[in-house]
């Protein structure tokens, strides 16, 4: 009954003040006996995915808490993990504000952060402080003034400051508001940012003996062709899962709603069939036994069952949980 009575205030507000707000708020009060206002005790649904335990397979999608600040917040809400970044190798502000729109009517969100972070030594030092003893994932992605060609560099700086501290790692070539990014997605560069990935993940599993796997965040804005190259580079590179999907840049579905024209990626319900379908195409073309994280759309337990249906291994959540609060969790892990 809190969050309804939280989100109505919040509503109120500025999108990024009440964001900002609400992540300062969890951080401060995550250890003293406020926590109960979010804290809940969910039956344990456990998977093992890519070799990990997880209690169950609902977790938080990344760029929520972007540096890590209130893992143990989200923990304490029963999520089964919980994604942190996009951390770029130095901090930077990203876009002019405003950069992030509310669209209630769609239940949806449209957001042109740009990768907003303090940095991945900032990230770490946050990860290293919190008590939280489950499935941490590490989202890493490159900085904006940073040209495509030397990108890799960026990605391999970033594994090697997070390796020793993630249960798994994300390479996140899927956000539209990197000018160029998406560009990884494809042909030679894909294949060439992969490759070093790989080697790199190897190299640092002898160095640390602990074998961190490697999931690549994808753009649902790809036909079934694009969604099948992407799968056979995952393949031929040895890539240990997938993550489908990031924000559309499609506006077919918020047509003359308010903010509906503003630059930038969508998310929420009006992304939700087309990331499912990308889901679905990347599950075909991989075969069954290769890790997919479903994300798009998750506003309830029929959203959730739809993604597990298309061939989801695990789920993430990031706009519903703005729409819907801790409540969400407990209604997906009820019906699985
Ligand atoms: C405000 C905002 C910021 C986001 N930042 C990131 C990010 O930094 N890295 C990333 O991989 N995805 C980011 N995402 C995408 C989400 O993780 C998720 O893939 C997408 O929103 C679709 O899921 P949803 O419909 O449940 O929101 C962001 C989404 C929103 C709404």
């Amino acid at each position: 009954m809190f969050y309804p009575f939280a989100r109505s205030l919040m509503f109120a507000c500025d999108a990024e003040w009440s964001h900002n707000f609400a992540l300062g708020s969890l951080k401060r009060l995550a250890h003293t006996p406020l926590a109960i206002a979010w804290r809940q005790q969910l039956p344990a649904k456990p998977v093992t995915v890519a070799g990990i335990a997880f209690d169950n397979p609902i977790g938080l999608a990344a760029g929520l808490d972007k540096n890590a600040d209130c893992i143990d917040a989200f923990g304490q809400m029963g999520f089964g993990f919980i994604e942190v970044g996009t951390v770029t190798p130095r901090p930077q502000a990203g876009n002019d504000k405003p950069r992030i729109f509310r669209l209630p009517q769609a239940q949806a969100i449209i957001n042109r952060m740009g990768f907003n972070n303090k940095g991945v030594d900032y990230l770490v030092e946050n990860v290293k402080k919190a008590q939280y003893q489950g499935v941490l994932g590490i989202n890493i992605g490159k900085n904006k003034d940073t040209p495509n060609e030397q990108g890799k560099d960026d990605y391999v700086h970033c594994m090697r400051k997070v390796y020793a501290h993630a249960s798994y790692i994300t390479v996140n070539i899927s956000s539209p508001n990197t000018p160029g990014l998406r560009e990884l997605q494809y042909g030679e560069a894909l294949d060439d940012l992969l490759q070093t990935v790989r080697n790199e993940q190897l190299d640092l599993q002898a160095q640390f003996d602990k074998y961190v796997p490697i999931f690549v965040k994808i753009a649902p804005d790809m036909d079934e062709a694009e969604v099948q190259q992407v799968a056979l580079a995952l393949l031929r590179n040895k890539m240990d899962g997938a993550i489908a999907t990031n924000t559309t840049l499609d506006r077919t579905m918020v047509q003359g709603l308010k903010h509906a024209d503003e630059a930038g990626g969508l998310s929420g319900l009006p992304v939700q069939q087309k990331s499912t379908q990308v889901l679905q195409q990347l599950r075909h073309a991989v075969g069954k036994d290769f890790p997919l994280i479903g994300v798009g759309g998750i506003v309830d337990d029929a959203s959730a069952q739809a993604k597990l249906a298309a061939g989801a291994d695990l789920l993430q959540c990031y706009t519903g949980f703005i729409y819907r609060g801790p409540r969400l969790i407990a209604e997906i892990i009820d019906s699985l």
